[in-house]
């Protein structure tokens, strides 16, 4: 069985997007197929690996078309775009089991499928949660990120109950400036929140560079990029240990 895992968080920018791309690409250059799945209406994650915005995307693929037909083998991987429309998710799905059905429809020739879920856990989020078989929680270290921790524990918790087999595979710190020390506070008190929901951080905490962005905006892998810069390295590490686990 293939590995689909969801990146979620309770809010927006704390690195969902970024470790969805960057996950996906070190899976790959390590050899194993892999498939993002982008479901935020924001498409960042579309944008960043360069798909083609105007053709089919994941709302056809809801809507009953078949993987290989809205799949985009792009130079930095393959992707399945997201769509504005994810907006309306509400009027798009009416359960929480129809990605796992659409996956069905030709998921299983990839290794591992990555969902990059939007902001604010909804309908969307709680349908990537039926699919997934595990979930990153990304954080970034600054304050109140705290606050969403209990509520994505509730969150995964509620999702459970149909797919008792979801794990969480651990939180992702991102953006970490490890010269702060509130930066270090956090880090340790996320450590901490980590063990009472029963899982822990992955290390190491992703450092900030303005080379991710910079990736992004050129729409290219951090790798490709910027191989030797810091976050690039943590997250060649972070995968290390995801295929530890
Ligand atoms: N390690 C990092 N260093 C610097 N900037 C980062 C890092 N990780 C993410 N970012 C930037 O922070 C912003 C939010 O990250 P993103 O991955 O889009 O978060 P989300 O998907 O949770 O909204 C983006 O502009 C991204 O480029
Ligand atoms: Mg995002």
């Amino acid at each position: 069985m293939n590995e689909i895992i969801a990146t979620i968080s309770r809010k927006g920018g704390s690195g969902k997007t970024t470790t969805a791309l960057c996950i996906a690409d070190q899976l790959r250059r390590r050899g194993s197929s892999v498939l993002l799945i982008d479901l935020d209406a924001k498409r960042n994650a579309s944008k960043a690996i360069n798909a083609d915005l105007s053709r089919a995307n994941v709302t056809n693929l809801l809507d009953g078309a078949k993987l290989e037909e809205v799949v985009q083998h792009t130079s930095n991987g393959d992707i399945v775009p997201g769509s504005i429309y994810l907006n309306a998710a509400d009027a798009i799905l009416t359960n929480n089991h129809e990605l796992k059905k659409a996956l069905q429809r030709g998921g299983d020739q990839y290794d591992y499928i990555i969902i990059d879920c939007p902001d604010t856990p909804g309908r969307l989020t709680a349908n990537a949660l039926t699919a997934a078989t595990s979930a990153l929680i990304t954080v970034k270290a600054e304050p109140f990120s705290f606050d969403g921790i209990d509520d994505l524990a509730a969150t995964i918790a509620q999702a459970k109950e149909t797919n008792s087999s979801l794990k969480i595979r651990g939180i992702v710190v991102t953006a970490y400036d490890g010269r702060s020390r509130e930066a270090k506070n956090q880090l340790a008190a996320f450590r901490d929140k980590a063990a009472e929901i029963g899982t822990e951080v992955i290390e190491p905490p992703i450092r900030a560079t303005s080379k991710v962005y910079e990736a992004q905006g050129r729409r290219v892998n951090l790798s490709d990029y910027a191989p030797k810069s810091t976050a690039a390295q943590d997250y060649k590490t972070i995968v290390d240990k995801l295929l530890e686990q």
